[in-house]
């Protein structure tokens, strides 16, 4: 459940009429809910109330914005931090040290060394070698840095490919049938504290049976780490479940997902960390667009050129993904059209085919469910700059991020001496 809805007539986001920000902020804009954003926090964490000990750590890759890291925060929520970048974002917005997991298999000396510094709770290993940099790192501190093994199951997410990182092939992880090697090696080292393992399988689940499949393999690593004598305290158990994008999707609810991690985990007796990131955004933000023109007379349909595009909101263009697309004051007459953005190419298409509101020139519309991976993979192509981003609550709204112009991005920038 989201709070964006139409009211006489007019899309809201809260109380706040859409077209109030795109007057005041222009478009294209992101607008997040507040509200929306400490409900899925709620939710959530009452779908794990059967969870005694744990540590709920938003991904902020999904949606990284201060503000709404700050939410979150406030809501009690540690972050799952991938980059140097992230974490200082996480610290920004409040976020305990000890409430930060830092994840991903491509983590810089420098950025290990910059979360040593920090503090951080945990670090997420992903390779043997990994492993012993960071211990060597840790070691010639003085410092034990705390850290789970992440494994690699080997289960099929039966997601999209590109967001699927629990199989064999994937990068993310160690080969279970190397992770009581590797994690005896590394549990010898001076400067590790580990302590457990973790395991995330891919994003956008709908289905909780290979979660089920994951976490069971899990435990039984935690058994085996644990016939072998080392103790294990800690599990880490990703992120991934499922919004509904479009009509007739239905991902397990949290407390679904919540009764089965219990189930599953009853017998562990380990802190438990969850890293949910689209479940938490994903339907607290929209993309608010402008029609720029409609053009007919080709071949198909006629194409609803909005004026946000490819840069602006990704996942269409990457992944062939759905969101909803609707008129912000809906006349009633519909219309099947393409929609597409600005830019030069044909992957600068958010939906073909799609039935939706007889837009003209001027009108409003949004794409829905924007809040997660939405700006946060924005890019600048076409020297389009980077789109603004408002946070509303209740009645009123702040803009939590400035519009970046193509002038400001230009700046950065300069010829050589030599060449000019
Ligand atoms: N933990 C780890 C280690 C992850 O790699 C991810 C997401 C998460 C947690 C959060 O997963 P979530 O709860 O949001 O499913 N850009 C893609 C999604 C990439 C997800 C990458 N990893 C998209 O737009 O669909």
């Amino acid at each position: 459940m989201d709070h964006f809805a139409l009211r006489d007539g007019v899309l809201h986001a809260e109380d706040v009429p859409l077209p109030r920000i795109a007057e005041e902020v222009g478009t294209p804009v992101y607008v997040y809910s507040r509200a929306t954003l400490e409900r899925h926090a709620r939710v959530f964490a009452e779908g794990l109330a059967d969870v005694p000990d744990k540590l709920i750590a938003f991904a902020v890759k999904s949606n990284p914005n201060l503000a709404v890291l700050k939410v979150l925060q406030r809501a009690g929520f540690g972050a799952d931090v991938v980059s140097g970048g992230e974490m200082r974002r996480a610290l920004a917005a409040g976020m305990a040290p000890e409430a930060i997991v830092f994840s991903g298999v491509g983590k810089t000396m420098h950025e290990l060394s910059e979360a040593l510094d920090a503090g951080i709770g945990q670090f997420n290993i992903e390779s043997r070698e990994e492993g012993r940099e960071l211990a060597e790192l840790a070691a010639a501190r003085g410092q034990s840095a705390p850290a789970c093994l992440r494994i690699n199951p080997d289960v099929d997410a039966k997601t999209h490919e590109k967001i699927s990182t629990g199989k064999a092939e994937n990068k993310f992880g160690i080969p279970l049938i190397h992770a009581r090697d590797v994690f005896a090696e590394l549990a010898g080292l001076e400067g590790l504290d580990l302590r457990g393992v973790a395991v995330h399988i891919g994003s956008q689940l709908l289905d909780l049976e290979p979660l089920e499949t994951a976490f069971g393999k899990v435990g039984e690593l935690v058994a085996d780490l644990r016939e072998a004598g080392h103790t294990i305290t800690h599990v880490d158990l990703g992120g991934g479940l499922g919004v509904p994008y479009k009509a007739g999707e239905n991902p397990p609810s949290p407390a679904e997902y919540g009764a089965m991690v219990a189930r599953v985990t009853k017998d562990w007796g380990v802190h438990l960390t969850f890293e949910p990131g689209r479940v938490i955004a994903g339907n607290a933000g929209v993309l608010l667009t402008r029609v720029v023109r409609v053009k007919r007379g080709g071949n198909g349909p006629p194409f609803v050129i909005v004026d946000a595009a490819m840069n602006d909101l990704a996942r269409p263009a990457l992944y062939g993904a759905w969101h909803d697309f609707e008129a912000v004051e809906p006349s009633g007459e519909r219309l099947t059209a393409n929609i597409v953005g600005p830019i030069c190419e044909t992957g600068d298409t958010f939906a073909r085919d799609r039935e939706c509101d007889a837009l003209k020139s001027g009108d409003l519309a949004v794409f829905r469910t924007a809040g997660a991976y939405g700006a946060t993979m924005a890019s600048s192509y076409n020297s389009r700059g980077f789109v603004a981003e408002v946070l509303v609550d209740g009645d009123k709204y702040a803009v939590v991020a400035d519009r970046i112009d193509a002038g400001a991005i230009m700046d950065a920038e300069r010829v050589p001496e030599w060449l000019a």
